[in-house]
This record gives C-alpha cells, sequence and structure tokens, in this order.
C-alpha cells in the first residue's frame, strides 16, 4: 500500500495571518493523485488575474502533466540537485518573462517582479486546492531557452513542481528527507527587513 505522511510544519507566528499563508510551505514529496488539464488551467487562471505594471503580463508559462513528453522535457531541463526530487511531483513547469516593454524595446524593470505576483496568485489558488507548490532557481536555464523555443527578449526564470500535499519521503534521498520531516520553520524577524524610517543594513544569514 501507497505510503502517505503529512508533514505538519510549525509557522512561529508574531501577528495572526490568513491560513493559507500560515499553512504554505514548499515539500519536496508530493501524493501520487494525478493533477488534471483543467486544475493546471485554474491555477493559470489565477495567476493571469495578478496586477502587472501597465498591465504588461510579463510571465510566460510553459507547462506538462506527470507521464506526458512535456513533463519529460522540463524535468531534463532542471538542474541536477532538483532532478533528484522534483520526479515526485505531478506536474512540472518553467516560468519564463518578457524583457522588454509590449511597443519598445526597453527594458521593463518590473517584470521580474510581476511574475513573483503571478506566481503569488498561483501559490494561494494551489493551496486552497490542496496543491503544493515546490518554486525552483535550479534550472538549466540556456537549454530550457532552446528546448522552449523563447526568443532573446524572454528570460527563462525558474521551474514550479506541483502536487498535492502529502507523500511518501523514503522517496527522497537521506538530506533532503531530514528536512522535508524538520517541523519548526524559519524566518528572519520583521525588524531585520522592514524600517519606519531609515533602511537600516541587518543582513543574517539564515540555515
Ligand atoms: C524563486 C525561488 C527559487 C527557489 N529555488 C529552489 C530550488 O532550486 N530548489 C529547491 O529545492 N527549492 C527552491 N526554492 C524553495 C525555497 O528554498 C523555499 O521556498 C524556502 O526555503 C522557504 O521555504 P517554504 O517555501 O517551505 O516556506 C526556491 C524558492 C523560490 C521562491
Amino acid at each position: 500500500m501507497e505510503k502517505v505522511v503529512t508533514v505538519n510544519k510549525i509557522t512561529p507566528l508574531d501577528y495572526p495571518v490568513l491560513d493559507s499563508i500560515k499553512n504554505r510551505w514548499s515539500p519536496r514529496m508530493f501524493s501520487t493523485k494525478p493533477i488534471t488539464d483543467a486544475e493546471v488551467k485554474k491555477l493559470l487562471e489565477a495567476g493571469r488575474w495578478a496586477p502587472s505594471a501597465s498591465n504588461i503580463q510579463p510571465w510566460r508559462v510553459i507547462w506538462g502533466i506527470k507521464g506526458t513528453n512535456m513533463y519529460d522535457r522540463i524535468f531534463d531541463c532542471l538542474d541536477e540537485f532538483n532532478q533528484s526530487w522534483a520526479g515526485n511531483s505531478q506536474v512540472l513547469w518553467i516560468n519564463a518573462f518578457k524583457k522588454t516593454m509590449e511597443k519598445s524595446d526597453k527594458e521593463n524593470f518590473h517584470a521580474l517582479h510581476d511574475l513573483g505576483l503571478f506566481m503569488g496568485n498561483v501559490i494561494h489558488q494551489a493551496n486552497s486546492m490542496g496543491i503544493a507548490v515546490h518554486q525552483m532557481a535550479g534550472v538549466q536555464f540556456k537549454k530550457a531557452q532552446k528546448e522552449f523555443n523563447f526568443t532573446d527578449d524572454y528570460h527563462v526564470a525558474t521551474a514550479v513542481a506541483f502536487g498535492y500535499f502529502g507523500g511518501d519521503p523514503d522517496g527522497l534521498p537521506d538530506d533532503l528527507k531530514k528536512k522535508e520531516l524538520k517541523e519548526m520553520r524559519q524566518r528572519k524577524e520583521q525588524d531585520e527587513f522592514a524600517f519606519n524610517g531609515n533602511f537600516q543594513n541587518k543582513n543574517q544569514f539564515l540555515t
């Protein structure tokens, strides 16, 4: 029988926030329950309605469902580390953004910001559906750019793994399994990044 472990992560809040923010985390194990085309379209619809500078909507997505050639092509563009776990997911996608404005070659300085907002909407929608999201910077960018025919005015930014929460931690390499099952989550304190006054450099590295 399939082994399913649900990890109850602890999020130490200083102030109460929405449950969907508190309960979100980025697993590397996922349920074997498939994600359907219609569910992917729902996630994309949530992203579609994100705000963006001048409504340019610079985000572009390449997606594939497990068991299809598209999924395999995306998987082959991940880096070695992410390939060690991302095959547990049911959907993979690649995020790119248009680097320039709509009607000129001028740089759209806010494009990466807007892709982040797009993903924020996607994560919220996914969480409400019981679908976990794990974003990845570890992508072979040049390979992905070529594989999916992106022209030079686009930049491949990240990849994303999706799957229903709950999975088998034994499917992970030992070090990742340990991290996956660690319950306490960590964040910087608010006074390290938000100032009701001048900026103060309080950089600290969280392990
Ligand atoms: C833009 C971005 C890139 C990331 N890249 C990777 C990655 O390549 N591999 C990975 O395992 N996790 C990656 N992560 C996941 C982060 O490590 C994770 O979000 C962070 O540790 C906070 O944990 P939480 O999402 O569970 O709260 C990435 C997250 C973001 C937002």
